[in-house]
């Protein structure tokens, strides 16, 4: 028998860096009336708990307590933001080993309580963790997403509308395939308001679109290294990710969002997890939207899938 899920509840599982900042998110956003927080580490989640509480009267009421599995299976939404996070000069792969290991703890114990809820999958490489939490899980794969490009696509957005000295919200533009380092920038539709983006950069007085391209490219797929380096993790960003996903799907928005989810033949892409563009609802990824790319997008997007499948196949899942 599996609990009835409550809209108004988020949990979260692993409450370091990145799930305390997207609970503090959550909590000023006002979706939710109750956020669990789950760490092995219960004192940490006991303080984040308090820590957070302590501000909401400056926001929304909400009950805000750490808890255990018992607690979570009536949530709407359970985000996993547990395991290991990239050290300076470590790529996202290279915490596969170790975080699936983590990921064979926590998936059957929420998959035996028969969960009806959503499962949305932070951890990195989130890809992959995506593509484990939905085997191990057995749920249908329009239940179990990754935050994948979002982010990505936020960076995105955000360094071009530096460039352009325009507003992000007015770039239309996004990241699609692996959240990590084959990931792929989709120049072929970007636009500003409308305008192709090429006619907006001339508009702006820039007019060298290929070094432009490849070195905003960069900027975005280097952007978690950098911020590594310097302050040793990244959380805010992607906290507000969290938020913006959980938004999403509480609200039943069927907003188009390039969440990771599962590709079963879209594109020629076939049992693998990727970010690519979908509608998501209180459905969780309810369809997929068939964007358009370029001939050589769609070669970028095929390497970045090969590149995951290698990853899954040393996999013992
Ligand atoms: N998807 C993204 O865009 C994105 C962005 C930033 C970070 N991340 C990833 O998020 C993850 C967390 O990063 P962080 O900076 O918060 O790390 P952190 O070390 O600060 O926190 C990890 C937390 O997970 C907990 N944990 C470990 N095993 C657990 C288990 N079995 N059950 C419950 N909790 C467990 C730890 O006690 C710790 O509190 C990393 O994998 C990181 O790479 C993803």
């Amino acid at each position: 028998m599996s609990k009835p899920i409550n809209d108004r509840k988020v949990a979260i599982i692993g409450c370091g860096f990145v799930g305390s900042s997207s609970a503090f998110a959550l909590m000023q956003g006002g979706l939710f009336s109750e956020i669990v927080l789950v760490d092995v580490d219960r004192n940490r989640a006991e303080g984040e708990a308090l820590d957070i509480s302590h501000g909401m009267p400056f926001a929304h009421p909400c009950k805000i307590y750490a808890g255990d599995y018992n607690d979570i299976d009536d949530a709407a939404i359970i985000v996993i933001t547990a395991g290991a996070n990239q050290k300076p000069g470590e790529t996202r792969l290279d915490l596969v080993q170790k975080n699936v290991a983590i990921f064979k703890t926590i998936i059957p114990q929420i998959s035996e309580r028969n969960y009806q809820g959503i499962i949305l999958v932070v951890s990195n490489p989130v890809d992959i963790l995506t593509y484990v939490t939905l085997k191990l899980s057995g749920m249908p794969a329009t239940r179990v997403l990754g935050s994948g490009t979002v982010l990505d696509s936020a960076r995105f957005k955000y360094i071009l509308g530096e460039h352009l000295s325009v507003d992000p919200r007015n770039v239309h533009a996004r990241i699609v395939g692996e959240h990590g380092d084959s990931e792929v920038a989709v120049w072929s539709t970007a636009n500003i308001s409308g305008i192709p983006i090429h006619d907006f950069c001339e508009l702006r007085g820039h007019y060298d679109h290929e070094a432009a391209m490849k070195r905003i490219a960069e900027d975005v797929k280097n952007s978690a290294y950098e911020i590594i380096e310097k302050k040793h993790a990244t959380y805010y960003g992607i906290a507000m990710t969290v938020k913006r996903i959980c938004e999403a799907i509480a609200r039943d928005e069927k907003t188009i969002i390039p969440v990771s989810n599962y590709q079963n033949g879209e594109y020629g892409l076939d049992d693998v997890v990727l970010s690519m563009p979908a509608i998501v609802g209180r459905g969780g990824v309810e369809y997929k939207v068939p964007a358009p790319f370029n001939a050589q997008e769609l070669a970028q997007l095929h390497e970045s899938a090969k590149t995951m499948k290698e990853v899954i196949e040393t996999l013992d899942l």
